[in-house]
């Protein structure tokens, strides 16, 4: 079988799952096993392709039509151009966690900090911040202990084991004698009756207590701020990532412990997606 009739083939397939990305998929998954770029598949289409990559071509194929996401298919995804090993106990990192990233490395650019990251999943937020600062070094903590070992791997990986420690804790448990320049997180956020009106990639194989933030979707986020509290130095920064109706409610939580606004942003859709504030005394 050539490269053209079989992304065609696997596309379809796809299509017919109702897969919107069914095209780019079929394509991704395709480079991903022959180990070549997306653009080689395009200008190469008459090449055959071994019995042995089209047998992974079709099991991985029959996974996506399942939903199951790209990103654990090929087991990993990219993030600020970095790729982060996942499985389904990681959530997959999300385009949107890294407007968080932007605003946070302008801000430090050069200093040497100590860093937070509250539900750390793959480690990508740290770990893209610290290959950022690499005067900086951070710790990750998760409840998930299948998540700290992967964001192990990808500090390994990312050459980072010197300046980064992932703990498995949950977030009530955290260490209040340490304190931190910097607190980062993207907690769980979607109210519980909501998780169901996610898409089936979503629900069916990412890790629920990746996604699950109560019945407001505020519990980890309120949780997040009442601990930075005691665990921000002073004048440190605290910035997560929220729902993207949360601002209001999530701002006012803010005001009422003593945290300034210092900064925000949108996502393309002009919603708040991301909070930064400081600890006013
Ligand atoms: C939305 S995911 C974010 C993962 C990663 N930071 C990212 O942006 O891709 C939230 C993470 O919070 C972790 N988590 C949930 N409840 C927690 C708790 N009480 N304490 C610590 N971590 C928690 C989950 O295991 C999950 O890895």
């Amino acid at each position: 079988m050539n490269l053209e009739i079989a992304l065609k083939k696997a596309s379809n397939i796809l299509k017919s799952k109702n897969i919107h990305s069914h095209e780019l998929d079929a394509q991704v998954i395709l480079s991903d096993l022959m180990g070549v770029e997306k653009e080689y598949l395009i200008t190469n289409e008459e090449k055959k392709i071994s019995k042995e990559i089209i047998s992974k071509y079709i099991s991985a194929i029959k996974r996506r039509k399942n939903r199951e996401p790209v990103a654990y298919i090929l087991g990993k995804k990219e993030f600020w151009s970095h790729d982060f090993l996942v499985n389904s106990n990681t959530l997959v990192p999300r385009v949107e966690t890294e407007l968080l990233i932007y605003k946070i490395i302008n801000f430090y650019r050069n200093k040497k900090i100590k860093i937070l990251d509250i539900g750390t999943g793959s480690g990508c937020i740290l770990l893209t911040i610290l290959k950022e600062l690499p005067l900086s070094e951070g710790i990750g903590i998760d409840i998930s202990s299948g998540a700290i070992d992967i964001a192990k791997l990808n500090s390994k990986n990312l050459s980072l084991e010197k300046r980064s420690n992932f703990i498995i804790s949950d977030i009530d448990k955290c260490n209040d004698s340490i304190k931190y320049d910097l607190i980062v997180s993207n907690p769980p956020y979607i109210p519980t009756a909501s998780i169901k009106n996610l898409s089936k990639d979503i629900t069916k194989y990412e890790p629920l207590i990746a996604l699950d933030g109560g019945i407001d979707g505020l519990d980890l986020i309120k949780k997040i701020i009442y601990k930075s509290k005691n665990l921000l130095k002073k004048g440190g920064l605290l910035a997560f990532e929220i729902g993207y109706n949360q601002y209001p409610k999530v701002s006012r939580i803010l005001n009422e412990n003593k945290f300034k606004e210092m900064g925000k942003e949108c996502d393309y859709k002009q919603n708040v997606r991301c909070i930064i504030s400081t600890k006013l005394d």
